[in-house]
């Protein structure tokens, strides 16, 4: 190890010098800037839900940057939003699902968070920050105050069981009792929430975080007395009638002829019409009920234009995670390793973020909190897993050689349908997997608790529908390099990357070459390390388990000793 060097890069990016660069801020008397961003719930970008939204391309991807490889590492809201808030990944919050005894509030709160996470750091660090709409899961109409939800100058959430219930939600401000909307639009409430807050905000004339989390385009789930009923979204009436002719994209892997994936996944039936025909209004209903998010974003961007705020904010726009509706024969949902599941929108907008661009650069939720940090010029802690997002041009063009070029994807529990057909659960959707986008490849690998493997090449099936580990579609080279050989170099990555904490996570080449010549998968393929690739232990499950529970996750990286460190010792090519 060098962990004097590792200290050095950090306290680079950690000092202010190292932040202002990476945000083109020119002196340190900068005012600090705001930050308002948006979040949905469950919004893909693979069904192509952002076309959909005409205020949001005008405020947001024509005035900023769009991050085309942005991940979330869980598929899942409340997971997903613990890791956005906190920037560690869900093996070090051991938040892993949407209810206790695994996820939710209660966890959150048990698992000491409610005093480490963005909100509170802020308000440390001078911030006032305002919060409308959905937190968590499982925070709800009775244990609301116990304990308020820490960190919040002003706020007014979203509470369960009615967050799902788009015409009769509940909001709960401050440290009032919950008021109850029977009858009113979900989403046309919170837009007054938000505009209310934001005035708050610009009265109070200090720096500010708001945060707007609207259940759009979540599915609508009525909680009668304990039985859950599952429908689509609900549009606000205004919108109901858009849309009448739009289906879901028919990619290649939409419904497909032959089953794809592994696991339950490849055991399903192809859907029939009367299925199909259903997922289509589903998928309407999606998009009808993102138009109330729409106008609430131009409703925002209205606003902090005529407080003349626009120079001195960033605007983020983002979802807790992605959205499957038909793709390898699933039922809507989440919860899967597949593209549409763990790749979601990300745009920013603010000062010296480049206008109307996209980029490849990779990101995932863990460097939310970090780039929070890095634009309120907070010091970053050194147990964030994650790394600031750079808003640069300059910044962005220098990371794309240097930044970690892989997510970590990682999921615990079942996965289940949101639609009204096939309601089962589907045990045994416990895996984790390594998303990687480098010079000359463009993969994805994930290993089940069942110990079944699945690697795909994106560039080439982006639909992943060749799983290249199967016998029938295997193939002997990918990315210009023997199959085994390439998954030996991902299987060691995931295998650091699956316990990692803090430097580790940021920088998990590193683990495996504290030289630090590799940075890289490329770096990492040179024949000279085969043998070294080669031994080391392979990731494999004890068992599938709901819950992470080191018992059931076989071996660790941390458990094996020097012996599988490369310590800069060259093998011959010959050898
Ligand atoms: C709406 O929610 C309130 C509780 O917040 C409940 O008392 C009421 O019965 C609900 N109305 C309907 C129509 O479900
Ligand atoms: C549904 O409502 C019951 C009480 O009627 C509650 O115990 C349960 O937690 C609720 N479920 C969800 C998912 O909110
Ligand atoms: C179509 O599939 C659904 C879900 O499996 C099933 O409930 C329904 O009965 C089927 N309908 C027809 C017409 O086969
Ligand atoms: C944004 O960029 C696209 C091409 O990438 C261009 O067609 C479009 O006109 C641009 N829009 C604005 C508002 O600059
Ligand atoms: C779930 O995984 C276990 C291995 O942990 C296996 O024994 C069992 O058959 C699997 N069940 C299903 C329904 O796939
Ligand atoms: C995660 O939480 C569960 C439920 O409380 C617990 O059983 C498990 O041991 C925890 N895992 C770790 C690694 O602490």
């Amino acid at each position: 190890m060098r962990p004097a060097l590792i200290a050095a890069a950090c306290a680079a990016i950690g000092s202010v010098t190292g932040q202002q660069q990476l945000l083109g801020q020119e002196s340190q008397t900068t005012k600090p800037p705001n930050i308002v961003f948006i979040l949905t719930d469950d919004q893909d970008v693979h069904l192509q839900s952002l076309d959909y939204m005409p205020l949001v391309r005008k405020n947001l991807l024509e005035k900023g940057t769009y991050y085309d490889k942005h991940y979330c590492t869980t598929a899942v809201c409340c997971p997903a939003r613990v890791t956005l808030f906190t920037g560690k990944a869900a093996h070090n919050t051991n938040i892993t699902d949407v209810n206790p005894p695994y996820g939710g509030y209660p966890k959150f709160v048990k698992q000491g968070f409610n005093s480490k996470y963005l909100p509170v750091w802020l308000q440390e660090a001078g911030y006032n920050v305002y919060y409308t709409g959905k937190l968590f899961n499982a925070h709800n109409v009775d244990n609301y105050d116990s304990p308020y939800p820490a960190g919040f100058t002003s706020s007014d959430f979203l509470l369960d069981p009615f967050t799902y219930n788009y015409l009769n939600s509940s909001f709960q401000r401050n440290q009032e009792p919950p008021v109850s909307h029977e009858g009113e639009y979900v989403t046309d409430v919170m837009a007054q929430k938000a505009y209310g807050l934001l005035d708050e905000a610009v009265e109070a004339k200090k720096p500010f975080f708001l945060m707007v989390a609207p259940s759009s385009p979540h599915a609508d789930i009525q909680n009668n007395s304990g039985s859950l009923t599952f429908d689509a979204p609900v549009s606000a009436p205004r919108h109901r009638d858009l849309f009448k002719h739009v289906k879901v994209p028919r990619t290649v892997n939409f419904n497909p002829n032959v089953p794809s994936g592994a696991n339950w996944i490849r055991a399903l039936d192809q859907q029939n019409t009367t299925n199909v025909d259903w997922n289509d209004h589903f998928y309407r209903q999606r998009l009808r009920s993102l138009q109330a998010v729409d106008e609430m974003v131009d409703g925002l961007f209205e606003r902090l234009k005529s407080h003349d705020l626009l120079d001195n904010t960033y605007i983020f726009y983002s979802s807790d995670n992605g959205f499957h509706i038909g793709q390898h024969r699933m039922q809507p949902g989440k919860s899967t390793g597949c593209e549409e599941d763990i790749n979601i929108p990300l745009i920013v907008r603010g000062p010296n973020v480049p206008i109307n661009e996209t980029t490849q650069l990779v990101s995932s939720h863990t460097d939310i909190a970090a780039t929070i940090f890095s634009i309120a010029n907070i010091p970053l802690r050194d147990d964030f897993d994650g790394l600031p997002i750079p808003l640069t041009a300059p910044a962005i063009e220098s990371a794309i050689s240097k930044r970690r070029e892989h997510v970590q994807v990682e999921y615990w529990g079942f996965a289940g349908g949101e639609g009204i057909y096939d309601r089962r659960l589907h045990i045994n959707n416990t895996f984790k997997g390594i998303r990687i986008v480098g010079e000359g490849y463009n993969l994805y690998y994930q290993i089940w608790c069942t110990n079944e493997h699945e690697l795909y090449d994106m560039s080439k099936d982006p639909g992943q529908m060749k799983n290249l580990l199967l016998d029938d579609s295997r193939v002997d080279v990918v990315a210009g390099h023997p199959i085994e050989r390439v998954v030996e170099r991902l299987d060691a990555l995931l295998m650091v990357q699956k316990s990692c904490t803090g430097e580790v996570c940021r920088e998990p080449w590193r683990s495996l070459h504290p030289d630090g010549k590799v940075m890289t998968l490329e770096d990492a393929m040179a024949s000279r390390y085969d043998k070294f690739y080669e031994k080391q232990v392979k990731v494999e499950w004890d068992f599938c388990h709901n819950g992470y529970v080191p018992e059931a996750e076989g071996p660790m990286f941390e458990d094996r000793g020097v012996e599988f460190r490369d310590d800069g010792f060259m093998w011959p090519d010959w050898v």
